[in-house]
């Protein structure tokens, strides 16, 4: 590998014992030299790759699935007591026979704990099926859940549980799982004021209160949304691989990298799921529980994506290009990196500012940010501004990572996890307006001031779209008071970054709770639904509808 990059996440995964049980595995050796020939291997005869590097991709898209879970009222503590415990009248195999169910001709079982489970039915429901769900093979997934810490989340066990068929033996259920290195070790350290929604992988919320105190958003504190663990990256060794359709392949280190214009950017980062918690309180979906804060607003510096592709040869009306696509050097268990992909309109667009950025805020990239160098895709969802960048390949066609085909995509509220078809659906690209109230936050306590509660907060549109009014209502839409906005001003046609707004409410006499309402309004003149109902989606994302805050009103009075 060009890119000396010390995965531990490879490491993370070398259990011995496993391994020692499993012909076609031990014969390599246990370093990550045995990782990357296992993965070679896997894009072969899949049957033939047996033992714990394939029962850990089974266990990962497992966990890639399940990772982000449904909020729901489950029984929390029954289910995890009982998930993986032996359970009666179920038959006892030994870990020979799971391992014999590695491919789908004999179904596909792994194990959890005393648990036997057939995942074969699961499969064509997983959002990250095919290939790698298609490695699965009989082994434990115990190790990779206690890396990932997913074994604590009861709604997965309870999925889980709905899939046993039988209790692993006593005897192999021993099968030591000494020697699990976490694969999150390496991961910097954070901020503690970040509000985790997931410690790993790490992802985290700025604290919603003090978001709209600061036009760009510190570093150390924007929000944090990673997939897998954060890699190391050595800067010696590091180099960015263009490839593909009407370019000469070409290799960039970073001095090689900043010898192209540099341009700063104003842009705002947010994940498709930001407001999710909200639309889990109409049905349960499956994403990471985030609040208002999954968005952030800085100033990226870097190199145009449009210079380096010209400078590698491609033409701008190059046949057969349609999108450009972009790899990650963070990798699943099978080293399967974080992948992405934009339209080649919007990568080559002189006016569209994708950016291989290396600086956020003026400072050089954190790691939790990308460092050495991301790509910034200014008005598109946080998904398609792959951090760690280790590829941009220029093809005919997007992405094939699980993040393009089979997640951060929207449907109807009448999908579900049964019937949903994720190749039936576009890619989120741009996102929709939205707007939400951070401060005060929900069930603070606000003394009024003249009769007046002052509320802040921000508003943003994907594509370019500038903010052009935010309305707050304080009686449930009688009246609207339109707020007072701060935004950069350019001439640009595209406005990248977000809008902060305020505005001071009446608080009506005597009142014990008030109830405020944000809406905001973009250059299009496209608003934001009046509730979730009728956007709900089973993944959570776009979740865009007027944000509803209620205060509690210090009346001074006991
Ligand atoms: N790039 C890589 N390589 N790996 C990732 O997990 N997460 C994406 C994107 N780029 C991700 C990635 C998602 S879903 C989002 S919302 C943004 O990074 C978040 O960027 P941030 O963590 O810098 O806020």
């Amino acid at each position: 590998m060009a890119l000396k990059t010390m995965l531990k996440f490879s490491r993370g995964f070398r259990y011995q014992s496993l391994a020692r049980t499993t012909q076609s595995f031990s014969t390599h050796d246990q370093d990550e030299g045995g990782w990357n020939r296992t993965r070679t291997k896997s894009s072969g005869n899949f049957t033939q790759v047996a033992g714990a590097a394939v029962a850990g991709v089974a266990g990962f898209c497992l966990y890639s699935y399940l990772n982000e879970p449904a909020v729901s009222a489950a029984t929390k503590e029954e289910t995890t007591l009982q998930a993986g415990e032996v359970k009666e009248g179920l038959p006892f195999y030994s870990l020979d026979e799971v391992r014999a169910h590695d491919d789908n001709e004999k179904r596909i079982w792994v194990t959890y704990k005393q648990g036997v489970y057939d995942i074969t039915d699961f499969i064509p429901k997983h959002p990250g099926g095919g290939e790698k769900i298609l490695m699965a093979a009989g082994a434990s997934v115990d190790p990779f859940w206690a890396s990932y810490g997913v074994h604590k989340n009861a709604d997965i066990l309870k999925m889980l549980e709905t899939y046993r068929i039988g209790n692993l033996s006593e005897e192999d259920s021993k099968v030591s799982l000494h020697n699990v290195v976490d694969p999150y070790d390496s991961d910097p350290r954070r901020h503690p004021a970040l509000q985790p929604r997931s410690l790993k992988p790490y992802n985290a919320e700025t604290p919603l209160k003090i978001l709209a105190d600061n036009f760009f958003t510190p570093n150390d504190l924007f929000f944090v949304r990673n997939h897998l663990p954060v890699p190391e990256i050595d800067l010696a060794s590091y180099e960015i691989e263009i490839e593909g359709v009407g370019v000469k392949s070409m290799k960039l280190n970073l001095e090689q990298l900043k010898k192209f214009p540099k341009y700063t950017v104003t842009s705002t980062v947010q994940c498709s799921g930001n407001r999710r918690s909200e639309m889990t309180k109409v049905k349960p979906v499956k994403g990471l529980d985030w609040g208002q804060a999954a968005i952030g607003n800085a100033t990226w510096t870097g190199v145009r994506l449009r210079d380096v592709l010209l400078a590698a040869g491609l033409k701008d009306d190059q046949p057969g290009v349609e999108h450009v696509q972009f790899e990650g050097l963070d990798t699943d268990p099978s080293m399967h990196p974080y992948g992405a992909s934009i339209p080649i309109e919007k990568a080559m667009d002189p006016k569209g500012d994708v950016l291989l950025a290396f600086e956020m805020n003026g400072e050089p990239l954190t790691r939790d940010h990308g460092y050495p160098v991301r790509v910034i895709v200014p008005g598109v969802t946080g998904a398609r501004n792959v951090k760690w960048l280790g590829k941009v390949i220029v093809s005919g066609k997007e992405s094939d990572s699980h993040w393009q085909q089979n997640d951060y995509k929207g449907f109807s509220p009448s999908t579900d996890w049964d019937t949903v078809d994720f190749s039936s659906a576009p890619a989120i690209q741009e996102l929709p307006v939205i707007s939400a109230i951070c401060d005060p936050v929900q069930g603070d306590k606000v003394k009024p001031v003249d009769g007046k509660i002052p509320l802040r907060g921000y508003a943003w549109s994907g594509g370019g779209r500038k903010i052009v009014r935010v309305d707050v209502t304080w009686d449930q839409g009688k009246t609207w008071g339109v707020a007072k906005l701060e935004q950069e001003s350019n001439k640009h046609p595209y406005h990248w970054g977000w809008t902060l707004w305020t505005l001071e409410v009446p608080v009506p006499p005597n009142a014990k709770k008030l109830e405020v309402w944000v809406k905001a309004v973009d250059s299009t003149y496209n608003t934001q639904p009046e509730g979730f109902a009728n956007i709900w989606n089973l993944r959570g994302v776009l979740s865009n509808a007027y944000h509803r805050v209620t205060i509690d009103i210090n009346t001074g009075k006991k």
